[in-house]
């Protein structure tokens, strides 16, 4: 294998302890404590263990963790009801409202519903809009997660050729703007890409957001490219089953330089970044100082 592992796992816990020092700051300094309200709604079992390692990440960074669940059958308005009070209240600087809803809810018309300030996901348009127009902005966990590990691996970004396989709301469009933001020449490929091979092979930094098991084999991968890999597919193999990402790991890792594991790699980074949201999110409510580097 040439390739050199991208640890997440090591990167988030390094980032959590990082924060949990800045928020035993604020505690001491400002009497400031972060929260952060994770709402669920149904009973889907992946949701539910996202919440709960949320909730509890949450606790020992020191923050406050409040969680709100209703039935999958509650109504729109109620959801609402309890987005209106969360932006209200002032122990709360980051509103999560797991996603997929149910089918009977609007999910555009809930996240426009919380106040952008508070919005740790970065999905409210206002936050799209600031992130494309290259404004403060709350941005997305998962491609913050990855720009963080590129920038950490490779210090400056600035005229490197980013392909985003992916265009997702969540994943694809956010990231790449983000590249975008750290002047790398960027291309969106998707289902629809003429000879998609040939665009992954151009690639310097080729990140997989498409939720396809290892969709990616290692020759589209460009020798010594850094390979992000935002896959999390969950797949039976000899009986078993097993998590892989959306490149196929193994011959990846014999071409590239670079390359984050499935799992272990951009998963345990998007709740940290979730959490590095809250803290930036309090810290802008206050008009204190942001914790540095945890940003786009
Ligand atoms: N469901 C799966 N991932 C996410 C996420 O990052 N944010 C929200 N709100 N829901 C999710």
């Amino acid at each position: 294998m040439a390739a050199s592992i991208i640890d997440g796992k090591a990167f988030a816990v390094r980032l959590r302890g990082q924060l949990a020092e800045h928020v035993a700051q604020l505690k001491q300094e400002h009497g400031l404590v972060p929260g952060l309200a994770v709402v669920l709604v149904g009973e889907d079992p992946a949701s539910q263990v996202y919440v709960r390692s949320k909730g509890k990440q949450t606790v020992e960074c020191g923050m406050r963790s409040f969680e709100h669940r209703l039935p999958a059958e509650a109504s729109e308005a109620e959801l609402l009801a309890i987005v209106e009070k969360l932006n209200a209240d002032p122990e709360v600087h980051g509103i999560l409202v797991q996603l997929p809803l149910p089918s009977h809810m609007n999910a555009d018309l809930v996240i426009s519903a919380i106040n952008p300030a508070k919005d740790v996901d970065g999905f409210h348009i206002s936050n799209v809009g600031l992130l494309g127009t290259g404004q403060k902005a709350m941005v997305p966990c998962t491609p913050l997660g990855c720009l963080l590990m590129l920038r950490a691996h490779h210090g400056n970004l600035s005229g490197m050729e980013a392909v985003v396989v992916g265009r997702s709301n969540i994943v694809g469009k956010p990231m790449a703007q983000l590249l975008l933001g750290d002047s790398c020449t960027v291309t969106i490929a998707h289902s629809r890409t003429r000879d998609l091979p040939a665009v992954c092979r151009r690639a310097d930094i080729l990140v997989a957001a498409v939720g396809r098991p290892e969709m990616i084999p290692g020759d589209w991968v460009k020798p010594g490219a850094t390979v992000i890999d935002v896959g999390i597919n969950r797949i039976e193999r000899d009986g078993k089953t097993v998590l892989v990402g959306d490149v196929h790991f193994d011959s990846a890792a014999a071409v590239a330089g670079a390359i984050t594991p499935v799992p272990g790699g951009v998963g345990p980074m998007t709740i940290a970044c979730l959490l590095a949201n809250t803290v930036t999110a309090a810290c802008r409510a206050q008009g204190l100082p942001e914790p540095e580097g945890l940003s786009a």
